[in-house]
Formats: C-alpha cells, structure tokens, sequence
C-alpha cells in the first residue's frame, strides 16, 4: 500500500528537481549570453569611437630610455616617432632620448632617428652614453643604491639605477623651462610598436584628465607584459596575465565596459603624464625605494613609485586605456589590434569565468602581509622611515648585471 503512494512521489520529487536543475542551467546559459553580447557590443563599439576621436592641440615632452633595441627601433619605433611628431607637429614637441651603454648598434639608429628629426626641424635631444651596465657595477659602491646581497656581494641595485637614467630622460625638460620652453604633457615612450593615432587615444584618456594614463603592453599575447608596475583600484596585482585582468572589481568593470580602467598604478608600455608636477618646487622624480628598506629582500618599480609621489594621483587619477594596445613586436601588435574585435566570445567566456574561480579561490592577503610586516618593521626603526607606495612592493631583490638584471 505505502509502496504504491510513495513511487509516484518519489517520480514527482525527481521531475521537480528536474525542472529546476534545468531552469537554473536555462538562466546561466542566458546570463553568460547576455554578458557576452554587453562585452563585445562595448568593444566594436569602441573601435568606432576610438577612430573618431578630434584631438587636442597640446605641447607634448616625448621622454624614452633606450638599451639593446636597434631591431625594433629600425623595424618599427623611429619611423612611430617621426609620425607622431609630423602629426603633433614639429612646434609643438621635444624629443628626449637617452641611450647608454648597448651592446647592439642601438646608437647606429638613433644617430639615424636623428638625421630625419632633423630633416623634420623637430627639436630634440638625443644622448649616447658609452657607459655600460659592466662599468656601473665595476664602479666603487657610492652612498646610495648599493645593496649587501644574501651571498654577501655588494652589488648595484637595478631600480636606482634605471631612476637614474630615467631622470636624466628629463633634464632637458628642466633646460628648456629656463628658457621660458614649457610643455602640458610628458608622454614616456618604451620601444613599443604603436602608430599616432595610439598616442592620441592615450593622451585624451578619460577626456584628458588624469595624472597618468597607460596603454596597455604585450610581449607574448593574449598575456599582458609589465607586472611589475601595473596595481588594480585597490592596490593589488593583476589576478590574471589575460583579459580581464583585475581582481578590484571597480578596475574589473571599466575593463569589461572598455572605458578607462581606475589602478593604483601602471607603466605598460606608454605613459602620459602632464608636466606640471614635474616642475613644481619640490618636483617629481623618479626613485627606488630606500636602500635600507630593500635590505628586507624588497624592492618596487620606481614606475609605480612615481604614481605613488605624484601628488596629483588622489584628485585625477591613474588609468589604463583599454582603447590603446600596443606590442613589444609587429607581431604582437596586430595580434592586439585586428581588424575588428581584439577579443573572441570563447576568450571572454574564458576570461570572465577564470577571474571569478581564482577570486573565489584565491586570496592577495599572505604574499601582500609578508611585505607589509616587513615594511611595518623598518618604519618602526626611525621616524625618518616612511614608503608612501607599499603597494609598489614585491618580495624581491634585484640588481644590474652585464647583461641585464638579476633577482637574488
Ligand atoms: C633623480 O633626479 C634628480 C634630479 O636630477 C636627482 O637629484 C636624483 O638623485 C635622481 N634620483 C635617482 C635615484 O637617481
Ligand atoms: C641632453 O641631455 C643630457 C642628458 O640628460 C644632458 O646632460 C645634456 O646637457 C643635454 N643637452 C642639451 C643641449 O640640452
């Protein structure tokens, strides 16, 4: 008797959940549908936008550092350079080049870039240095940037160094302003592939105002280059090398939507910057941080430093414009840039899906606690001890070598 009453029920009790397994999976399947169609109509519609774009006249300071590039600086960078300045036009820009010390005929190039920047009447300042990465750290230790490695060497630390050079990228900056020359942006430029158009995408970033707007670097696509300097909204590491990057979900959103994405910092290849800091009484430059502080086994890009300094960081921002990709290769440039859509629905879908897993997953908390105590330490030490840009921090040592750089 009971048996009798109690199959049907069981059958019933089977076909409801039933339904609602496949109710569920209806509304899933719709809700990633639907994301996916929001993404990529704000991608080709951006596309459309970003070729429409009128640009502002502005007076631009191209700073770049240069070591080892001669192939992408014949094959794509000089003749980049000279576009743009055509295009800025030559009145209204400077050109500020520092090269030292490659083993390549680096120089070889740029006396070329050089040749037809004059050709163009555009005004620059292109130094060659001849001192190389092997004379720096074959000089005595001098007081600063000096660091005792684990091994007991006293060895030159890689980021002072690169602050260093990248300072003097500025010095004519300062010459010029003797001379009543000014500029409203300073535009870095690393030996990327990009055309004009890139640049003024970039300096018209969330309609020109920000203390920084970044492009966005490739090497190896669809992985995005520069992790050293690149913070999301809340000061994190980018949770994934692909699209959509971010853990923040404000930085995660405005990637989504393609429209300026908020960080606490970047760098990635191309970076625009007004001046006006950079000239003020106590001005903006670049640094590494304390020598004392990277005895902990630390150490920040002073590309993400700089944001740090930059006293215009709180009120307007630091951004990375989705709209501008570029590539350490002509390769790696067009694959960024197709015709249309640089992204697919199966990398999207992918994306979307292997950011929430690694944030549902995975916590920043340990490897960003084991920096901060030790900078909490250091600051204990001395009133003096103060590192405005923790975020920049990584547990790392690194220091020049021949050839480059290397962790120890
Ligand atoms: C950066 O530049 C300024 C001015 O040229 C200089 O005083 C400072 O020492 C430089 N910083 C580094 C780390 O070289
Ligand atoms: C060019 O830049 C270098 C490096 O910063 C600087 O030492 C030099 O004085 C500059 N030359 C001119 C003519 O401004």
């Amino acid at each position: 008797m009971t048996k009798i009453t109690s199959y049907p029920r069981t059958l019933r009790r089977v076909l409801v959940r039933h339904r609602i397994i496949r109710s569920l999976l209806i509304v899933f399947i719709a809700w990633n549908l639907i994301e996916l169609n929001l993404i990529l109509r704000r991608i080709s519609e951006s596309d459309i936008s970003y070729r429409e774009r009128p640009r502002r006249q502005e007076r631009i300071y191209i700073a770049s550092v240069n070591w080892n590039n001669e192939i992408i600086l014949r094959s794509h960078w000089s003749q980049a350079v000279l576009d743009l300045a055509w295009n800025l036009g030559p009145e209204n820009v400077y050109i500020s080049i520092y090269e030292s010390g490659s083993y390549d005929n680096t120089k070889g190039a740029l006396m070329d870039l050089d040749v037809e920047l004059d050709r163009l009447r555009v005004p620059r300042n292109i130094t060659l240095s001849h001192v190389t990465h092997d004379d720096e750290i074959n000089a005595p230790p001098g007081d600063e940037g000096w660091i005792v490695t684990p091994q007991g060497r006293t060895e030159l630390r890689r980021i002072p160094y690169l602050s260093r050079i990248r300072n003097l990228s500025l010095e004519p900056l300062y010459e010029l302003a003797k001379q009543g020359i000014t500029f409203d942006k300073i535009l870095f430029l690393n030996d990327v592939v990009f055309t004009p158009n890139d640049i003024f995408e970039l300096l018209d970033t969330n309609h020109g105002n920000y203390a920084a707007a970044c492009s966005m670097d490739f090497s190896k696509p669809p992985h995005y280059y520069d992790t050293f300097a690149l913070r999301d909204a809340s000061g994190h590491e980018a949770i994934m090398s692909t699209w959509p990057f971010f853990r923040d979900s404000v930085s995660r959103h405005a990637m989504k939507s393609m429209s300026p994405v908020p960080v606490k910092s970047c760098w990635n290849g191309m970076v625009a910057m007004p001046a006006a800091p950079f000239m003020s009484k106590s001005p903006l430059r670049f640094r590494g941080i304390p020598d004392s502080l990277a005895a902990s086994h630390l150490e920040g890009s002073e590309c993400c430093l700089i944001h740090a300094d930059n006293p215009l960081t709180a009120q307007h921002g630091v951004y990375v414009n989705p709209l501008v990709r570029v590539g350490y290769s002509g390769p790696a440039y067009v694959a960024v840039n197709p015709a249309i859509n640089w992204l697919s629905s199966r990398t999207i879908l992918q994306g979307l899906w292997t950011n929430r897993f690694r944030r549902w997953t995975s916590s920043p908390w340990f490897k960003e606690k084991s920096v901060s105590n030790r900078v909490a330490q250091w600051t204990a030490l001395s009133d003096e001890n103060r590192e405005p840009g923790q975020f920049c921090i990584i547990n790392e040592m690194q220091i020049l070598h021949p050839w480059g750089w290397d962790h120890v």
